[in-house]
């Protein structure tokens, strides 16, 4: 059985047709909001959440509904497993109750365990190390924005915003080297992207992550590239996506990171270094006058809504693949 748990486990023609699938199945809900219920009919998308959550929870929940299924959401706190019930029991009673299980929390291991004794699809909807629906979403949106390869150039025209193609896109990340880049390093070494990274000293991607990224780009011919330095990974690029600096679980290290980071801030002038049709990213929460200014999240060049929009469309993709797929 297939689970979504990193995107390492996946081709670089399965990540074509789950995102080709994505946008058919947005083309659909789009022009019809009832076509998309054929796909998961009946069916339950159960949830849990071992960390907060806005959109994550609200796209899933939503599309779960508008495939045609229902959604069950626990919060670990809440449940036998924030009391110690072994997640290996969790997973083998819930799979036998629900069709599919999104789960989000700290350690991978947990939900690769979870996943080991789950009876039905397991989905990856942030963990410590990657959070692979957002960046298929951020693909999303770079192709909705004219970016791409020609993998892409079937399933994007399925929108008319696609249709002015520019090129493949350069993308640059600047701020921590966080669960974000590591789906982004899996993303960029599959399909063979130009990636470059930014992070200060001592918050550099995680160095076994980095090297299966750059083994996987031997044979992709990705180019990923690593730097203490922004304004060398933004030079020309045209996406230029960030993050919180201080991702969920890492509260206790706001100050010493918000000094170590304030050089990192995309602003206006680092958004003026990359191309001049360059877009800007950010999975959110965003915290303005950190990681973003006010002035470049809220500019044109901000595609952040569109990019959370998109989260409910890929997500619907995803849980259709994973349906055929079984
Ligand atoms: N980007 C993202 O996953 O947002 P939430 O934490 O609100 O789910
Ligand atoms: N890197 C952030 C992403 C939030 C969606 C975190 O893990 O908190």
């Amino acid at each position: 059985m297939r689970h979504f748990l990193t995107l390492k486990d996946f081709s670089k023609q399965e990540i074509i047709d789950i995102m080709c699938l994505s946008f058919s199945v947005k083309a659909d809900f789009l022009r019809d909001r009832e076509s998309n219920t054929k796909y998961f009919r009946n069916k339950i998308l159960g949830m849990i959440f071992e960390k907060p959550s806005t959109r994550t929870r609200v796209s899933f929940e939503a599309g779960a509904y508008q495939l045609g299924g229902q959604a069950i959401v626990l919060m670990g706190k809440d449940t036998q497993i924030g009391r110690g019930e072994p997640i290996k029991d969790t997973a083998r009673v819930m799979s036998g109750m629900v069709d599919m299980i999104m789960m989000r929390t700290f350690e991978q291991e947990k939900l690769e365990e979870f996943a080991t004794y789950s009876s039905v699809p397991i989905i990856n909807g942030l963990t410590d190390l990657y959070h692979p629906v957002q960046v298929l979403a951020d693909l999303m949106t770079i192709i909705e924005c004219g970016f791409y390869t020609d993998d892409f150039k079937d399933c994007a025209l399925e929108f008319k915003d696609c249709s002015q193609k520019k090129s493949s896109p350069i993308i640059a990340y600047v701020g921590d080297g966080n669960n974000i880049v590591h789906s982004w390093l899996y993303l960029a070494a599959l399909l063979g992207l130009e990636f470059r990274i930014a992070c200060p000293n001592g918050y550099s991607p995680d160095e076994a992550i980095t090297q299966t990224a750059l083994t996987l780009a031997k044979s992709s011919h990705a180019k990923i590239s690593l730097t203490q330095d922004p304004n060398v990974a933004v030079k020309d690029c045209n996406i230029i996506i960030t993050d919180t600096w201080i991702s969920m679980g890492q509260e206790d290290q706001k100050q010493q990171k918000i000094a170590i980071f304030k050089e990192y801030c995309v602003d206006q002038a680092l958004m003026a270094k990359a191309s001049d049709d360059a877009i800007f990213l950010h999975c959110l929460p965003a915290y303005r006058g950190y990681e973003v200014s006010e002035e470049v999240f809220e500019g044109d060049k901000s595609k952040v809504w569109q990019e959370a929009h998109n989260r409910l469309h890929i997500q619907k993709g995803i849980m259709v693949w994973l349906q055929q797929n079984q």
